[in-house]
């Protein structure tokens, strides 16, 4: 056996996730669940929504903001009740800017400049005089005290706005639609993504009780029946990709230790599409400099030279001699001239990385399911959003396999289904419920 070939099928081993591997992660998050609910030490947060599942009856004309990375939506959405609604204006904008003129994401730019900025997009979808509830979806961890107070505990994705962690996140935006004259828009709500992708799917089919982001960010949330704050229906938001029960290689050590955060978002580090990319850059750049693979470039050793995208690419690509592998090589790593059986290492590498991020998720959502209905006695649907679910070759081909692998005949009681951008109208839902309410 080469060099390559060997070093590859040590890869391959400490890639691998074996369905017992996945019974013992879900095992381990079911009690990471626990613990969390009741305020024990662990490593999944079970933060409260203090919203509970929709009726499907919420009306009204509510603006939603969708903030959850980089690029940040801002909708006016109409609830017709039945289940029914329609986007009736949207604006999509980035919060850095390609050519540098502002990045509201860095550590010099400060909570207010992020929230006036977001205000005025909010300001060019409303009209004067009528009033808008609000609902604010808000894909990061806060600690909720109320359906519209969340405080920011600490960024995640990379982001660094100075001035928000710690704050009421609510306020904030209240704050900003005062200042820029918009006082009529009134923020209600503020959930996490996932919360506003499991309203918006709840909102059309009642048996959904679990819902997920596979996208830049992971996290899932579900439905706590009996929620021990309020003895009611409450969604909970578990920051499950913060859950450290998930064996690392030394490349998950490695991107961690010099990430933004390290020894934080040990799941999402693992499974989330901000940093499969990096993962496999770093095992690419061992294999050209301690497995002969290709002659060593400056650009392998570039850290998040590899885009997600980049990565989808890289799997779809059936051709035989691996044209658009050995082109994403190039241009992002500049390594040139690889054999096929570098290619095919890459491309293998790639698939690796990917099948291990949907098998863990699966096992997470396995511990969910176990700790809701252990018998799995009724029928559950996973709503799920985001870029990996959505684009990456397998990825949710993966999903179902690995479920069917953990649950066997009862795996047919889960129901695993894209809820597209659900997250915004989610956020509606929630605003509606509350302004209703009062
Ligand atoms: C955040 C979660 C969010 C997820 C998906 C994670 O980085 O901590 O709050 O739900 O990304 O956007």
């Amino acid at each position: 056996m080469d060099k390559l070939h060997t070093a590859l099928t040590i890869i391959e081993e400490q890639l691998s996730i074996s369905a017992g591997l996945m019974h013992d992660v879900a095992a381990r998050f079911q009690a990471a669940m626990a613990a969390g609910l009741t305020g024990q030490p662990s490593s999944l947060k079970m933060l409260p929504s203090f919203v509970g599942s929709p009726t499907g009856r919420e009306q009204g004309k509510v603006v939603a903001v969708d903030f959850g990375g980089t690029n940040v939506r801002v909708l006016l959405v109409e609830l017709n009740g039945a289940g029914r609604f329609n986007i009736v204006d949207r604006r999509s904008f980035p919060l850095k800017d390609k050519y540098g003129s502002y990045d509201y994401t860095s550590s010099s730019a400060t909570g207010p400049e992020l929230f006036d900025f977001i205000a005025s997009k909010i300001a060019e979808i409303v009209s004067p005089g009528d009033i808008y509830p609000l609902g604010h979806t808000f894909s990061f961890p806060c600690r909720q005290y109320g359906v519209n107070e969340a405080v920011l505990i600490s960024w995640t994705k990379e982001i660094k706005t100075a001035g928000v962690e710690g704050h009421n996140v609510g306020r904030l935006l209240q704050d900003a639609l005062e200042r820029k004259g918009i006082g009529h828009v009134k923020s209600q709500a503020v959930i996490n993504d996932t919360t506003g992708t499991l309203l918006a799917a709840a909102y059309i089919d009642a048996t959904t009780d679990i819902a997920a982001i596979c996208g830049t960010g992971h996290n899932s949330c579900y439905l706590e029946l009996c929620h021990p704050l309020t003895s009611r229906p409450m969604v909970v938001n578990m920051e499950s990709g913060n859950f450290d029960g998930v064996p690392q290689t030394k490349y998950d050590v490695l991107l961690d230790q010099s990430s933004e955060k390290p020894d934080a978002q040990k799941l999402e580090k693992m499974a989330s599409g901000q940093y499969l990319g990096e993962v496999v850059r770093l095992i690419v750049r061992e294999l050209v400099t301690e497995a002969d693979m290709a002659k060593d470039s400056d650009r392998v050793h570039i850290p998040y030279s590899l885009l997600t995208e980049d990565l989808s690419v890289i799997i779809a690509d059936d051709s035989p001699e691996l044209a658009a592998v050995a082109k994403i090589a190039t241009d992002r790593w500049g390594l040139t001239e690889l054999s096929i059986s570098a290619l095919t290492a890459i491309k293998t590498v790639a698939i690796l990385v990917a099948t291990r991020s949907a098998r863990l998720v699966a096992a997470t959502w396995a511990g969910t399911l176990m700790h809701i209905d252990p018998g799995l006695a009724r029928r559950h649907t996973i709503a799920v959003d985001g870029s990996l679910y959505e684009k990456m070759p397998g990825y949710a081909d993966n999903l179902s396999k690995a479920m069917a692998e953990i649950f066997g005949d009862r795996a047919c009681q889960v129901v695993i289904r894209l809820s597209k951008d659900g997250s915004g109208v989610g956020a509606a839902i929630a605003a509606a419920t509350v302004y209703n309410l009062k």
